[in-house]
């Protein structure tokens, strides 16, 4: 058995060198640590410019670097400002694999600790609210669940490149794709799944173990934000092994408006009550014998963003929030960052050269796999899509007039 001792630990220690087919970079500092790795600021000596770099232990069976690998590669493809790009990767034979990546500033966990009430303004929660919901959004866009949304995996840019008013997605190691790609079509629901992701932040469906879609991340995402806004989800004194107790809270919270009330007592409550309906809606298809999940639709039905993204403006509006009012962490600076309506959900077709399989080679893309029966799935698919676009239009509009006529009424 290895000791603990530091001469033992795989990972990079002050310094070190290490060495890649591209560059060398050095060690700088350690700026977060998990169970299976850690990330670090390092300076690439060939130009001196500084990056991070995820590391993770090359005994691990957990393997989830090629996943955060694969993923910022296929957020490379559509552009968006939410994710990090990936520069290089490497590994140190026995010890470590890495990935050198954009270097970005304190995550949104560490930013709200920073508030002297551990909270966010309204207008910073909203702002970086709408900025994280884009960037999930986009996320599905191309393919993937993300998992484990939570304040921290996600951070502001650096100031010194002037991009901390831009937030940052990190952290894809729990991502799962739900398409399949070459073929155009959704993954099929699993039966079951093992609980991914963190207690706190977990949608209620990760937690019963059953197999999550693209609303439960905005699920998650709303725990997240409601937390920024209040400084604190009504749950949150419960440990991780509280889990039981957790999943009773998020259960009971569904039909209970008392319990809603509580966790939205200093949140725009009306907006966030609609954001709350949407992302529990299809959840509560439950048949009476509880567990018995019977909706398909729930698992493969396109969040509606833009409504989210609706709700949110409204209750910026509503609070005199103005577009230009500075974030928490940069009081004395007009708000620059971006102000972006999520698009509408439609999966797009990727083809990531050079992917990372989980032993940390590097495979070709499927393009060849399965080529006869492409066009065959992806009518099959495009029909399927029709359907739930009919569908989810449908549920939109309802959700619109509702709350034009909620709105109305108070
Ligand atoms: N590119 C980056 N630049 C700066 N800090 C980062 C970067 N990536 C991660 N971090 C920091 O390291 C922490 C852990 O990274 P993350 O990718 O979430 O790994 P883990 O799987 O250990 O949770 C983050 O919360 C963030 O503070
Ligand atoms: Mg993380």
């Amino acid at each position: 058995m290895q000791s603990s001792d530091e001469g033992d630990d795989p990972m990079p220690r002050d310094d070190e060198e290490l060495k890649t087919k591209k560059d060398k970079y050095k060690v700088l500092a350690l700026l977060g640590k998990g169970g299976y790795g850690a990330v670090y600021s390092v300076l690439r000596l060939s130009d001196s410019e500084k990056f991070a770099i995820k590391c993770e232990n090359a005994n691990t069976c957990r393997k989830a670097l090629y996943m955060d690998c694969n993923v910022l590669k296929g957020a490379a493809q559509i552009k968006s400002r939410h994710f990090c790009t990936v520069v290089d990767q490497a590994a140190v034979k026995d010890r470590f694999n890495f990935i050198v990546m954009k270097l970005i500033g304190k995550n949104l966990w560490d930013l709200r600790m920073d508030t002297p009430e551990c909270r966010f303004s309204l207008g910073t929660a909203l702002k970086t609210a709408a900025q994280c919901l884009v960037s999930i959004q986009q996320l599905h866009k191309f393919g993937y669940l993300h998992r484990d949304i939570k304040p921290g995996n996600f951070a502001a840019g650096r100031k010194e490149s002037n991009e901390h008013h831009t937030i940052f997605m990190l952290d894809f190691g729990l991502c799962r794709e739900f398409v399949k790609r070459g073929e155009g079509k959704l993954r099929t629901q699993r039966a079951n799944a093992p609980f991914r992701g963190t207690t706190r932040y977990a949608p209620l469906n990760s937690m019963l173990e059953l197999d999550t879609g693209r609303k439960d991340d905005i699920e998650s995402w709303l725990y997240m934000v409601v937390e920024w806004t209040s400084g604190g989800l009504p749950w949150r004194k419960l440990k991780a092994s509280d889990r039981d107790k957790v999943l009773q809270f998020k259960k009971e919270l569904r039909n209970r408006e008392d319990l809603q009330e509580d966790m939205f007592y200093s949140c725009p409550k009306k907006e966030f009550f609609r954001i709350l309906k949407v992302s529990y809606h299809f959840s509560t298809s439950f048949h009476s014998d509880y567990f018995q999940y019977t909706d398909s639709l729930d698992f493969y039905a396109t969040p509606d963003y833009g409504f989210v993204y609706y709700c949110i403006k409204h209750a910026a509006d509503a609070n005199k929030i103005k577009d230009t009012d500075p974030l928490d962490w940069d009081p004395n600076t007009p708000y620059f960052g971006p102000i972006e309506v999520p698009g509408d959900g439609a999966v797009i077709e990727l083809e990531v050269e050079n992917r990372m399989s989980a032993e940390g080679s590097i495979n070709k893309t499927r393009k060849e796999k399965g080529k006869k029966n492409e066009e065959k799935e992806n009518e099959k698919y495009r029909t399927r899509k029709r359907e739930n676009k009919k569908n989810d239009e449908d549920e939109k509009m309802k959700n619109k007039k509702d709350l034009e006529a909620a709105l109305k009424k108070s």
